[in-house]
């Protein structure tokens, strides 16, 4: 095989066979295809996509470029979740003690945020103690043992894919929903994931703005996943303000624990039960997802999906001392108020600035290395759509030094627009694929 001849290919809208696409990514991965060669293949693909058989072809062979994980041993499937990533989400870790309550081994590899506050993992390190790099075995015995383990990606598994990122990230094909629906679907694929539920996020906070695209990114993954036999549920949601009060790893930690006590942001509450209601049928343990969304919410009614968590957190060693107190978390040095300039209704939460304002803090990182400080953030009071009147807190601002404190407060007030009509309800989800039989 020539890399060369695969470029024209597919540069002249040729089809690449599935043995090309093996090959090809066999190859990279042993380093014996030059950086200018798949860069610019990766721009032909760019242009001209990939067809489902291609697609499902490059999803496999990321999938299977390193170790790959089996479950078969637990004799049912696992589940794992991914979401593409917004501000204030921290569903993962409301929905995942539900869903293992409720008899779904949940197995999660996450990796760590990247943008405005740290992702699945970063929040969970926050938890003193709590351990994230774990080995193949002792993540496998932890879902066998407690229904849900969460570890920190590695490179063992879909190295090809770690490599082909890194290059996409400098050559501008970042951008591209069949290499995002690949990359994405081969880390679950390795991870073993038996049936998959997709968070898509849609909005001024997410990565996709547009509903189209948001919609064609949720379809693909479904199709790929069908296509590898997996059961997929995608479903898009709103990204446009932060999900729940919270923004940064601790303050978030501590609104995961509030809605676990049923004492949480609605939006949190509903979301985290939908996404896990969804996995339930998917499962087979409920017969529809309202059905399993249900009984979701009765586990936060009674404990069970908090006690859960703290399993998790247990297990994993982290100090289960900081769940039962959270006042023993570490607080940041400053606590601003951002008072309200006028009264009137909250007519936008921009989430997305709200996000750069949280990563200026500290709680996010802009480059892979970064140390993100757990302790910053920022929590609001209000969600689009209230009342507010002038003087009121829209928000506080936790900050640990006193230049970002200031530029942050700066900042924010640029997140919130105030005016006399008041806005319409944001829908919390704008739809699911494929569409679920209820
Ligand atoms: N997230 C991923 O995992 N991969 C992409 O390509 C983009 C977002």
């Amino acid at each position: 095989m020539r890399v060369l001849d695969l470029i024209c290919k597919k540069r002249d809208g040729e089809i690449l066979t599935t043995e090309e696409i093996n090959l090809l990514i066999d190859e990279f991965n042993r380093g014996n295809v030059p950086d200018y060669q798949m860069s610019a293949l990766l721009m032909t693909i760019y242009f001209q996509g990939l067809n489902t058989k291609e697609l499902t072809a490059l999803t496999a062979a990321l999938a299977h470029s390193g170790d790959t994980l089996d479950f078969s041993f637990l004799g049912t499937m696992v589940a794992d979740k991914h979401s593409t990533g917004g501000v204030g989400d921290k569903i993962t870790l409301i929905m995942g003690p539900l869903v293992a309550a409720a008899g779904v081994p949940l197995a999660k590899i996450s990796g760590r945020g990247l943008g405005f506050t740290g992702g699945t993992i970063d929040k969970l390190e926050s938890i003193p103690g709590f351990k994230t790099r774990l080995s193949a075995e002792k993540f496998m015995e932890l879902v066998k043992e407690n229904n849900i383990a969460i570890m920190a990606q590695t490179d063992k598994i879909t190295p090809a894919e770690g490599k082909l990122y890194a290059l996409r990230d400098v050559t501008g094909t970042v951008e591209n929903l069949s290499l995002i629906a690949a990359s994405i679907m081969s880390k679950k694929i390795a991870a073993g994931a038996g049936a998959i539920i997709l968070d898509v996020k849609l909005g001024k906070g997410a990565f996709i703005q547009d509903r189209e695209a948001a919609f064609r990114l949720a379809e693909t993954m479904f199709r790929i996943g069908k296509e590898m036999g997996r059961e997929v549920i995608s479903v898009v949601t709103n990204m446009n303000q932060p999900l729940g009060f919270a923004v940064g790893n601790i303050l978030e930690i501590k609104e995961v624990l509030s809605v676990l006590k049923g004492e949480g942001p609605a939006d949190l509450e509903q979301l985290s039960t939908i996404l896990g209601g969804y996995l339930l049928a998917l499962m087979g343990k409920a017969r529809n997802p309202e059905e399993g969304k249900e009984e979701l919410l009765r586990f936060i009614k009674d404990g069970t999906g908090l006690a859960k968590f703290k399993e998790l957190i247990a297990a994993q060693g982290g100090d289960n001392a900081y769940l039962e107190d959270p006042s023993l978390f570490p607080t940041a040095k400053f606590n601003q108020e951002l008072v309200a300039p006028r009264s009137g209704y909250l007519q936008e939460i921009h989430a997305g600035k709200i996000g750069r304002v949280a990563a200026l803090l500290g709680a996010g990182r802009s480059y892979k290395e970064q140390q993100i400080d757990p302790a910053v953030g920022i929590t609001l009071n209000y969600k689009v759509g209230e009342l507010v009147v002038e003087g009121a807190t829209l928000a506080h601002v936790h900050a640990n030094d006193e230049d970002s404190l200031e530029a942050a407060v700066k900042e924010l007030y640029g997140a919130f627009t105030i005016g006399e009509e008041k806005a319409e309800d944001l829908p919390l989800i704008y739809g699911v694929v494929p569409s679920f039989p209820c």
